[in-house]
């Protein structure tokens, strides 16, 4: 702990010369009344955090959290299922409802489709892909309420052990990389796995989130990704979109390379 300069210059005197320096030294100083005086400043010369002192009982935040927790998210999920709870109104989300699913959903060449990592915001896609065949991967198995009725629980890195090749015509793979999925080499398998799973021309959709906090990597970085042409998608008229808010969500479009999956 740093001390104030006074209090410094003080402690020397009070090593050099004895107590009685320290004495002198407080006689002599200017007394300011308490209401004048200028809060104390401490400056903290540690620069690791201590851990907390290791404690066997839970804290009372620690149990209201366990229960809180559990119930809070038990109830929203009764909101949820009975229509009641409100769908997410960012920017990216607006963009998916309103030109991307549009989109897929008009296009009848685009039956099969897997939906990666799902959420509580992400149950609704279920009512929307109602009459496509539509299935869901996550890693987190209490997230599987939110999936599909044929969902997968997971690594989306082993894609290709759960669908036959060149059985799907759209990936969407949002919001996972930095979410969860930090690791390049995961999410490098995880491309290659989509186009094997992919057929020659179905599609691929990455959402990411352009800011230091979710890009653990460029996607420049995943060499599976030199298996897929850039799609200039028709809705945007480009195969890239950032959306206009804190989290500079992009969506990068996709299409498989017309080579067989089985040669992937
Ligand atoms: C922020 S949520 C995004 C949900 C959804 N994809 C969306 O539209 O935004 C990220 C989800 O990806 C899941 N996830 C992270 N790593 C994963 C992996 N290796 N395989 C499958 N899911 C994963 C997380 O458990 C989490 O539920």
């Amino acid at each position: 702990m740093a001390l104030t300069t006074a209090a410094t210059t003080a402690l020397r005197k009070c090593d050099l010369n004895g107590i009685e320096t320290w004495q002198k030294y407080a006689a002599m100083r200017p007394r300011i009344p308490r209401r004048q005086r200028p809060p104390l400043k401490f400056e903290f010369m540690h620069t690791t955090e201590l851990p907390p002192a290791p404690s066997a009982e839970p804290s009372v935040r620690q149990i209201t959290k366990q229960i809180i927790k559990p119930v809070g998210r038990n109830v929203r999920d009764a909101l949820l299922f009975c229509g009641l709870w409100p769908k997410l109104k960012d920017t990216d989300r607006i963009l998916l409802d309103q030109k991307i699913f549009p989109y897929f959903l008009q296009r009848n060449d685009f039956q099969n489709i897997l939906f990666v990592g799902c959420h509580w915001y992400t149950w609704q896609y279920n009512k929307v892909f109602a009459n496509k065949n539509y299935s869901t991967l996550e890693i987190e198995r209490q997230r599987a309420r939110y999936g599909a009725k044929h969902h997968v629980i997971g690594s989306v890195e082993d894609v290709a052990d759960h669908y036959l090749p060149g059985s799907l015509d759209l990936v969407l793979f949002l919001g996972v990389i930095g979410w969860g999925l930090e690791d390049r080499d995961v999410a490098n398998r995880a491309i290659h796995g989509f186009h094997r799973v992919l057929r020659p021309g179905g599609a691929l959709i990455v959402g990411w989130d352009d800011v230091p906090e979710h890009k653990p990597f460029a996607l420049s970085e995943l060499d599976g990704l030199d298996k897929f042409s850039s799609w200039t998608f028709p809705p945007l008229g480009s195969d890239e979109h950032v959306c206009d808010h804190d989290l500079r969500h992009t969506f990068n479009f996709y299409l498989a390379d017309k080579t067989s999956p089985a040669d992937a």
